[in-house]
């Protein structure tokens, strides 16, 4: 008779509860081997691929990696560590990246284990804090839960402190989220981002929160060549193409953009170019439409730029609405 075995019956498959033992201080750990096995390089090479210049930002994620890895490595030698606070805040002009490189972080914590899903939930000021009394606390705790396992990104946070406001509700937010920081920091990580001084601003009034922040990233403004290569990238990716005479204009337009109000990096860039290919198909329809070429619906030539009003003499902004 043929009896079935259950594997797991088996002894050698029994797996024992092991206490924490105190390792010999000689034991292996190959770093090496932990690294390939996160899958972590996959989102640092993707990061360096698609994101154009930001060095200092790319080398202080490349460290907090590595802090986390060593830190994985430490547990696994059963040398307890408190675990260590990743809430962290991102400074910079508009369109430097911040959003971008949040959902990138995201992913390495979440391939590195530090929280379960790895998704990134980003809010302002109106998404947490309530219009009348007893509103604030519900709507914070709401967008908790939906962050909880992942990344809590709040922009422009500095608006949740409203000094001049005496009966402000932001300030009871502000009290909700320091108690989540501090005490699931395990499974959620808050990242502040907006302007440099404004950021200071709020820390100083705000001194827990600066404490609880364990890694501040300041985001350089692009420079021109940057933008261009931001620019045709974006371009490649929409499957457009400059004509060289369009990139030419491109250029220029990118030298006078970068010197008016409300130039904002490579969300401008974004901008300039969707404004671009609504200028292409406005004039692919008013010539010989019967006579086209695949070609002619991928290329941008030089008066889909030009006739943009950062072209004219004694404008001073081109369209605030959306170069913001
Ligand atoms: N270094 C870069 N390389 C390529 N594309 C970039 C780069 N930085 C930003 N972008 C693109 O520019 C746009 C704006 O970036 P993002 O939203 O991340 O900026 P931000 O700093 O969050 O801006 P804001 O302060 O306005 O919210 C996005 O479409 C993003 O993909
Ligand atoms: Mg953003």
């Amino acid at each position: 008779m043929i009896q079935e075995v259950n594997p797991e019956d088996l002894p050698e498959n029994q797996e024992e509860e092991q206490p924490a033992e105190v390792l010999p201080d000689d034991t292996p750990i190959d770093l090496e081997e932990e690294f390939k096995a996160s899958n972590v390089q996959e989102v640092l090479d993707k990061l360096d691929q698609e994101l154009i210049g930001l060095a200092p930002i790319k080398q202080r994620i490349r460290e907090i990696a590595a802090l986390l890895l060593v830190d994985r490595a430490r547990q696994q030698m059963n040398l307890t560590t408190e675990t260590p606070t990743l809430h962290m805040c991102f400074t910079g002009n508009p369109g430097t990246g911040k959003t971008t490189v949040a959902m990138r972080m995201a992913e390495i914590l979440h391939r590195l284990e530090y929280v379960r899903q790895g998704h990134l939930v980003a809010v302002t000021r109106d998404d947490l804090v309530g219009q009348y009394i007893g509103h604030t606390a519900p709507k914070t705790k709401e967008v908790l839960k939906k962050a909880m396992g992942g990344v809590l990104f709040i922009d422009e946070a500095y608006y949740l402190y409203r000094p001049e406001n005496e009966r402000d509700y932001g300030q009871e937010a502000i009290e909700i989220l320091l108690q989540v920081m501090e005490n699931n920091r395990d499974d959620l990580v808050v990242i502040l981002a907006g302007y440099k001084e404004k950021m200071d601003r709020f820390f100083q009034s705000n001194p827990g929160m600066r404490s609880r922040i364990a890694h501040h990233l300041d985001f350089p403004d692009y420079g021109e060549n940057e933008l261009m290569e931001i620019a045709k990238m974006m371009m490649r990716d929409l499957n457009y193409e400059f004509s060289p005479e369009a990139e030419e204009a491109f250029r220029e337009y990118i030298q006078r953009r970068m010197q008016m109000p409300h130039f904002a990096n490579a969300r401008s860039v974004r901008n300039a170019i969707d404004r671009a290919r609504l200028r292409q198909a406005n004039r692919l329809f008013a010539g010989d439409t019967k006579n086209l070429k695949k070609q002619d619906l991928k290329t941008i030539e030089p008066e889909d730029i030009r006739a943009s009003s950062v072209f004219q003499e004694g404008v001073p902004d081109p369209d605030p609405a959306l170069s913001q």
